[in-house]
């Protein structure tokens, strides 16, 4: 497939290609989407296939007005409407009760929708100029860490989609972070950068109460959590210390190692170093870490585990998984 390039103000050929039924990849504050028309179940087949994604795990729908939140859910609750006052928008998805009128490929057949209001200035152009919400996953091939550069976006999905709209590297780094409902309560399906602490100060409860335990019956509430994800072709290995790695130099081996703050490194000269300031550098230049990494061609990368605590709890999520669920030794 031809995939157009569009530079970073041709939001409205990106519109036109969305409201054709076509797929365009654009950059938002968390990582760059791989869009198609919400209401388009043709289109959002197509995003499954380009990903690769298994059809079970469904969709984040954007929306960038309360007309095109209130086509995808079919109701607001009072706890939804409180955290929607508070962080949208931005990098927070809400599992709402969804529309009858949205196709069921969107929600994998759920009965309830995940929506974002995003803060993103293009991709809020973008979804204006549409004129309908857009559903759109991670923009990454279905198990790698999601892009959060246009190089990513493009080296992801080129070929695979219709458009690639061109934008900045993106803000937070990491994807959003879905709050979903049990009975009333709100509990956290996939940590981000709007942290427990954050959605306890608003809710009234406290940080613990909001951890979502999955049960070990029936359908899980976030199909998305039992798939493997965020890993680059490099194996990823946790530490803790950095002490730790002067154990763990491998000769032949091509490593990386990513490092918190501007500690010395007992490690061989030859080990490539991407250094963070602090944890939010660290979120947002984690998965283009990755990328950078397999680029040169390490076939090992070393990454600091976080206290789960604050962002820490995010980071400390995305990097278990891209090692495979493996604690540091
Ligand atoms: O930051 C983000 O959220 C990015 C940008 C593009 O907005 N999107 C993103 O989408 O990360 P994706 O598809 O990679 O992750 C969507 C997650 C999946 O884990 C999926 O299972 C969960 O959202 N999800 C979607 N609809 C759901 C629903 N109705 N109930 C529970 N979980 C849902
Ligand atoms: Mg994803």
């Amino acid at each position: 497939m031809k995939t157009q390039i569009l530079l970073p103000e041709q939001t409205k050929e990106a519109a036109t290609l969305i409201r054709k039924g076509g797929l365009v990849v654009f950059p938002t504050e968390t990582v760059y989407g791989l869009g198609a028309s919400a209401f388009n179940p043709t289109a959002c087949a197509r995003i499954y296939s380009a990903k690769g994604r298994p059809s079970d795990n469904p969709l984040i729908v954007h929306v960038a007005s309360e007309e095109q939140l209130n086509a995808v859910v079919s109701s607001v609750p009072p706890k939804a409407r409180s955290l929607i006052e508070a962080f949208w928008p931005g990098p927070l998805s809400l599992i709402l009760p969804r529309s009858s009128d949205l196709p069921d490929i969107v929600t994998a057949g759920l009965p309830t929708v995940a929506v974002r209001w995003p803060r993103h200035a293009q991709a809020l152009q973008f979804l204006l100029e549409t004129g309908v919400a857009i559903a759109a996953p991670s923009a990454n091939v279905s198990g790698a860490p999601s892009p959060t550069t246009f190089e990513m976006a493009k080296g992801a999905m080129l070929g695979r989609v219709d458009g690639i709209l061109m934008g900045d590297d993106a803000d937070e780094g990491l994807e959003s972070t879905i709050v979903g409902f049990v009975g009333e309560e709100a509990r956290i399906f996939r940590p981000g950068s709007i942290t427990a602490e954050d959605l306890s100060r608003v809710l009234g409860v406290s940080a613990d109460s909001l951890t979502y335990v999955p049960s070990a019956e029936g359908r899980p509430l976030s199909p998305g959590l039992k798939y493997a994800h965020y890993k680059p072709a490099a194996e990823v290995r946790l530490y803790r210390t950095v002490g730790a790695l002067g154990e763990v130099a491998e000769a032949g081996e091509k490593v990386g190692v990513l490092v918190l703050g501007s500690a010395d490194l007992p490690c061989p000269a030859s080990w490539t170093v991407i250094r963070f300031d602090d944890l939010k550098a660290y979120a947002k230049g984690l998965y283009s870490s990755f990328f950078e990494l397999d680029r040169v061609g390490c076939t090992e990368i070393w990454a600091p585990l976080p206290e789960s605590v604050g962002l820490g709890t995010a980071l400390a999520n995305r990097l278990l998984k891209a090692a495979g669920g493996k604690l540091p030794e």
